[in-house]
C-alpha cells in the first residue's frame, strides 16, 4: 500500500476563520496537541465579511442594555426558530468574549471616555456592536490569529479535507485530504475533531462569500452521519453592490445604515416605511422625523425602518425593484452622503469609501450607493448541543456558521462575530473534554486514503467530459433563479430536478492536467459538497410550507404556528439516502419565555 503523509493530534480543528481559531485556542490552552487545518490561507475567511461589528450587550453606549434584551432581540429576529439555550448562552457570554479579545490586543473604536464604542444594527434594541470602523471581522481574525500562532498551535494551510473517518465504534477519529499545491494526500488522526468551515454561499450567483464557502463542513458532517437542521434558512444581506457587474454581490456593510444611512427608491422615497411588519410595528418609527430622533434617544424613540431585521429589508428591496421603482441596475439607493459630512463618513466607513471609489467610481460622501440583496449567510447547519457544541456523531464538534440553531430563521447582523467567539470557545472546550482521557486515535488506514483519493482524482483520468467550471456556473445561476429570496413549490421542484442532473454531470466531468497547482481540479473536489448541500437547502425549502425569516414562500406567504415549533432535520439513512424528519423544538423555560415581551426588559 502506498505511503502517505500522516499527522496525529489530540484535537484537530478544520476551518480557520474566527470560530476555528477560537476553538483551537481553547483546546491548546487545555494543554492538548492541537492543529488547525484550512483550505485557504490563515487569515482569509468569511469572518472578514462581518464588517460592521460584533454584537454584545456591554452597555457602554446605552446602560439600559443587558443580556436579556440581547436574548430577546436574537429570538425575535430569528422568528423564534432559534435554539433558545444557544441564544441564552450567546447573549450572556458575548461581553466576556469581547473583553477577552480586547485583552488579546483588538483595537476597538472608543467612546469619548475610552470604553469600547458600540454602533446600531438592524433588530438590536440598543447600539450594541463593538466595532473597528467597518473592518471588525478583519481585526477579530487578526487578533485571534496572532494569539493562536503565539500559543504554538500547528497550522496546516491550503489543505482540503475530503472525508472524515470513523472507528468501528462510530467515533470520528480521522480526516483525509490533500495539499492544494501538490495534490499529495495527507491524513490527520485525532481524539476529537471540530468543524468550523463556515458557509455555503458560493453556490449562489451573487454572494458576499468568496471561493472557500462551498459547504465542505456541512457535507463532511452529513457523510459522517450527522444531522443538519433548517438548511432552508438562508440569509440574503439586503445591501450588496449591484454595479459594476464584476463585483455584484460584494458586501456593503449594514454599518452604513447603523450610522444613519437611508434607503430610497427611484422616486426618492424612503420606502422602508411602507414595509413595517406587524411584529415590529410597536418599536419602529413611522415618520422620518421620529426615525431621525432615534440616534439621540433610543429609550423614547422608535427605530428607523432601515434597521429592521435583514430578512424584512431584503424582501422590501426586492419588492421595490419588482414594482419598477429600482435603480438602473436593479437595486435601490443607499444614501449616507446627505446624512453626515465627508470626514465622518471616511472615518466611520473607510472600506466602503474606498470600495465604491475604486470599484464603481462613486464617491459615497457626495453620492448614493446602488445596492441590492446578496447571498450572505446560512442560519441552518449542523445540529449541535448548545453547551458542548457536540454534533450527533461522537468525537465531532461544530461551531460558527457551519453549526445551526443560534440564529433560528434569520440572523441579526453582528451576531455572527459574537457567535463564533462564544461557540468557538465552547467547541474547543467540548472537544477537549471529549479528547481528554481517551486513547490515541488509530492512524487513518492507507486503503481508505487511497479510496478517497481515487474518487477525488477520477476527473483527471477521464479523457472526455464537462468542465467543472461549467457545472459550477450552471449551479450558481440555477440556485439564484430557483432557490433565491422568494421561493415557490414549482420552482423548488424544478431546482431539485436540475440538482439531480448537475450531480450526474459532476460524476462524468473531466479535468485536464495533473494534481499540482490545478484550480480546475480543486473546484472539481468542491463540487460534491456544493451539490449535496444545495440539494438539502432545496429539499428543506420545499418542505417548509410557510414563510419565516430567511425562507420566503410565494405560495405560503404567512408563517405557520405549527411549523414555527419545528426544526427540519436532514440526514443520510443506513442506505445513504437523504431523509427529512421534523423535530419539535424543546419548550422554552418560563424565565426565558418571560423575556420575550418588550415590557419584560
Ligand atoms: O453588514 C455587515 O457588516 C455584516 C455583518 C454580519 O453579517 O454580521
Amino acid at each position: 500500500m502506498a505511503e502517505h503523509e500522516m499527522h496525529d493530534f489530540d484535537v484537530v480543528v478544520i476551518g480557520a476563520g474566527g470560530a476555528g481559531l477560537r476553538a483551537a485556542i481553547e483546546a491548546k490552552a487545555r494543554g492538548l496537541r492541537t492543529a488547525l487545518v484550512c483550505k485557504s490561507l490563515l487569515g482569509k475567511a468569511h469572518t472578514v465579511m462581518a464588517e460592521g461589528g460584533a454584537a454584545a450587550a456591554l452597555g457602554n453606549v446605552w446602560p439600559e442594555d443587558n443580556w436579556r434584551v440581547h436574548f430577546r432581540d436574537t429570538m425575535r429576529g430569528g422568528k423564534l426558530l432559534n435554539n433558545w439555550r444557544m441564544a441564552e448562552l450567546h447573549a450572556q457570554e458575548a461581553p466576556d468574549r469581547i473583553y477577552e479579545l480586547e485583552a488579546w490586543g483588538a483595537l476597538f473604536d472608543r467612546t469619548k471616555d475610552g470604553r469600547i464604542l458600540q454602533r446600531d444594527f438592524g433588530g438590536h434594541r440598543y447600539a450594541r456592536l463593538a466595532h473597528v470602523g467597518d473592518r471588525t471581522g478583519l481585526e477579530l481574525i487578526r487578533t485571534l490569529q496572532q494569539r493562536a500562532v503565539t500559543m504554538g498551535i500547528e497550522v496546516f494551510m491550503e489543505c482540503k479535507i475530503l472525508r472524515l473517518v470513523k472507528r468501528a465504534d462510530g467515533v470520528v477519529s480521522g480526516a483525509v485530504g490533500y495539499w492544494r499545491a501538490t495534490g499529495e494526500p495527507v491524513s490527520f488522526s485525532a481524539r476529537a475533531f471540530v468543524l468550523a468551515t463556515g458557509g455555503i454561499g458560493r453556490s449562489w450567483k451573487y454572494s458576499t462569500n468568496s471561493w472557500e464557502s462551498t459547504g465542505d463542513g456541512h457535507a463532511l458532517a452529513l457523510w459522517a452521519g450527522a444531522d443538519l437542521i433548517d438548511m432552508e434558512c438562508m440569509q440574503f444581506h439586503p445591501t450588496g453592490m449591484v454595479w459594476p457587474l464584476s463585483v455584484r454581490g460584494l458586501l456593503v456593510t449594514e454599518g452604513v445604515r447603523g450610522d444613519g444611512g437611508v434607503l430610497r427608491n427611484s422616486e426618492g422615497r424612503r420606502f422602508m416605511f411602507d414595509y413595517i411588519p406587524a411584529m415590529f410595528e410597536a418599536e419602529t418609527a413611522d415618520s422620518e422625523a421620529e426615525a431621525d430622533r432615534w440616534y439621540e434617544d433610543h429609550a423614547n424613540n422608535r427605530r428607523p425602518p432601515e434597521l429592521l431585521p435583514r430578512d424584512e429589508v431584503a424582501r422590501s428591496i426586492n419588492a421595490e425593484v419588482k414594482a419598477g421603482r429600482g435603480s438602473p441596475h436593479d437595486g435601490v439607493y443607499l444614501d449616507i452622503a446627505s446624512r453626515h459630512d465627508a470626514e465622518y463618513i471616511r472615518r466611520r466607513l473607510p472600506s466602503m469609501y474606498h470600495q465604491f471609489m475604486e470599484l464603481a467610481g462613486v464617491d459615497i460622501t457626495t453620492d448614493p450607493m446602488e445596492v441590492g440583496p446578496t447571498c450572505h449567510y446560512i442560519m441552518g447547519g449542523i445540529r449541535v448541543d448548545a453547551d458542548s457544541a457536540a454534533t450527533t456523531v461522537p468525537g465531532l464538534f461544530a461551531a460558527g456558521e457551519v453549526a445551526g440553531g443560534l440564529h433560528g430563521a434569520n440572523r441579526l447582523g453582528g451576531n455572527s462575530l459574537s457567535d463564533l467567539l462564544v461557540f468557538g470557545r465552547r467547541a474547543g472546550m467540548g472537544a477537549a473534554d471529549f479528547a481528554e482521557g481517551r486513547p490515541t486515535a488509530p492512524d487513518v488506514d492507507a486503503g481508505e486514503v487511497q479510496r478517497v483519493m481515487a474518487e477525488a482524482t477520477a476527473p483527471l483520468r477521464r479523457k472526455e467530459g464537462e468542465s467543472p467550471y461549467d457545472i459550477q456556473h450552471d449551479l450558481q445561476e440555477m440556485m439564484h433563479r430557483l432557490v433565491g429570496i422568494i421561493r415557490s413549490e414549482s420552482e423548488l421542484l424544478e431546482a431539485l430536478g436540475k440538482l439531480n442532473t448537475l450531480t450526474e454531470r459532476t460524476a462524468a466531468m473531466a479535468v485536464s492536467g495533473g494534481v499540482v497547482y490545478n484550480p480546475g481540479w480543486n473546484l472539481a473536489t468542491d463540487l460534491p459538497s456544493m451539490l449535496a448541500v444545495s440539494t438539502i437547502v432545496a429539499k428543506g425549502a420545499l418542505e417548509r410550507r410557510e414563510s419565516r425569516g430567511g425562507h420566503t414562500r410565494e405560495d405560503y406567504p404567512g408563517s405557520d404556528t405549527d411549523l414555527g415549533g419545528v426544526n427540519l432535520v436532514q440526514r443520510l439513512d443506513e442506505h445513504g439516502e437523504l431523509v427529512l424528519v421534523p423535530a419539535t423544538l424543546p419548550p422554552m423555560p418560563a424565565h426565558l419565555a418571560a423575556l420575550l415581551s418588550e415590557e419584560a426588559q
